[in-house]
């Protein structure tokens, strides 16, 4: 037995010898020292000796696993430190190479207008409400002043979820929302962001886009209110030299109706390829209050007045901005996104 530990020893010494990497070293230590190694299956047959020299034999076995356990890991040791040396003496880090550079989020164009058209209202007094996309058809038209059979909903071609259900066509809903929650309290001045849709796609109109709805009620509101009101919009949203123009138009749900135009943000309203030479762009509709929604809605009619609009988020940034094509807001496309 003990001429075998002194082989194994010997056996061990010569594998160490040649050992270059972790890899290697690691295959010794098994060969030797793993469950099924050659100095662990001597260490398991100790107890087959005779007895009186089992303590003897034991000790030496036991002493050449330490030995080798220390031989092991000193060889560990020194082939990391050659490793780490080799690194260090070998590869070169160019400094002046580029890092890799994190990409910074932003919010989308449609949102900043957004949130710039909001701030406008707020600036003026409004305040800020939300009504649900998925909507009864009494208020996206019956309280609206649109009856069942009315040529008005074909414009407004609609994705129905049942008979009385539909994707809103329109924010005007929180019109009335909003009106039957306040009434009769005074004064009632709210804008309403949010998604719309209608069955429309191409260049200009997509199934699903934005509106901002506007909304005052109050004794003695008229339409040099509306006029006031949307005078300073425009200076604000679009620069202090433009102007506006009131077009006479017709909603079921005002009475005035009109639509209105700013001078054109490219030319100044000279006449260009984005107002097709008119020197004007539509950016809203709007009108007093019909009497019929304010009854409709819980205000008395012969005491109180109101003005709303409609305006299209994406009409308002495509000009702000001067985007083309509508469809780019839409696509996600990170070298058009960049730009904002
Ligand atoms: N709801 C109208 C539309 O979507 C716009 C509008 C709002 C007109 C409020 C008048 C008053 O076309």
């Amino acid at each position: 037995m003990e001429e075998r530990l002194r082989e194994l020893e010997a056996e061990a010494r010569a594998a160490l010898a040649g050992v270059e990497n972790l890899e290697a070293l690691e295959q010794v230590r098994v060969r030797f020292l793993g469950k099924k190694g050659l100095l662990t299956q001597v260490l398991r047959s100790i107890n087959t000796l005779p007895a009186r020299e089992r303590p003897r034999v034991g000790r030496l076995a036991n002493e050449l696993r330490v030995r080798l356990e220390e031989e092991l890991a000193d060889r560990a040791a020194a082939i990391k430190a050659q490793d780490l040396e080799r690194r260090l003496r070998e590869e070169r880090i160019d400094v002046t190479l580029p890092g890799a550079t994190l990409l910074v989020g932003r919010r989308h164009p449609l949102m900043r207008v957004l949130e710039e058209i909001e701030d406008i209202f707020i600036g003026l007094g409004f305040h800020v409400v939300e009504g649900p996309e998925v909507e009864l058809d009494y208020y996206n038209f019956e309280a609206l002043n649109i009856p069942p059979d009315h040529p008005a909903r074909d414009m407004q071609d609609s994705f129905y979820v049942s008979d009385r259900v539909l994707l809103r066509t329109h924010t005007s809903p929180v019109q009335v929302r909003t009106m039957e929650r306040m009434a009769p309290r005074l004064p009632v001045k709210i804008i309403a962001p949010g998604k719309v849709y209608r069955r429309d796609d191409d260049a200009t109109h997509s199934p699903m886009f934005h509106q901002v709805e506007g909304l005052a009620v109050d004794r003695r509101i008229t339409m040099a209110d509306l006029r006031g009101v949307l005078q300073v919009f425009a200076e604000q949203m679009f620069g202090p030299d433009t102007k506006t123009r009131f077009r006479p138009s017709y909603f079921p749900f005002t009475e005035p109706s009109a639509e209105v135009d700013v001078s054109c943000v490219m030319c100044g309203g000279r006449g260009c390829r984005t107002c097709s030479h008119t020197g004007w762009l539509e950016i809203l509709g709007c009108g007093m209050v019909h009497p019929r929604v304010l009854e409709m809605s819980g205000y008395n009619s012969g005491e109180v007045t109101g003005f709303a609009f409609g305006m299209g988020v994406e009409r308002v940034t495509m000009l702000k901005y001067g985007i083309d094509d509508l469809r780019l807001l839409f696509d996600n496309d990170m070298r058009f996104l960049r730009q904002f």
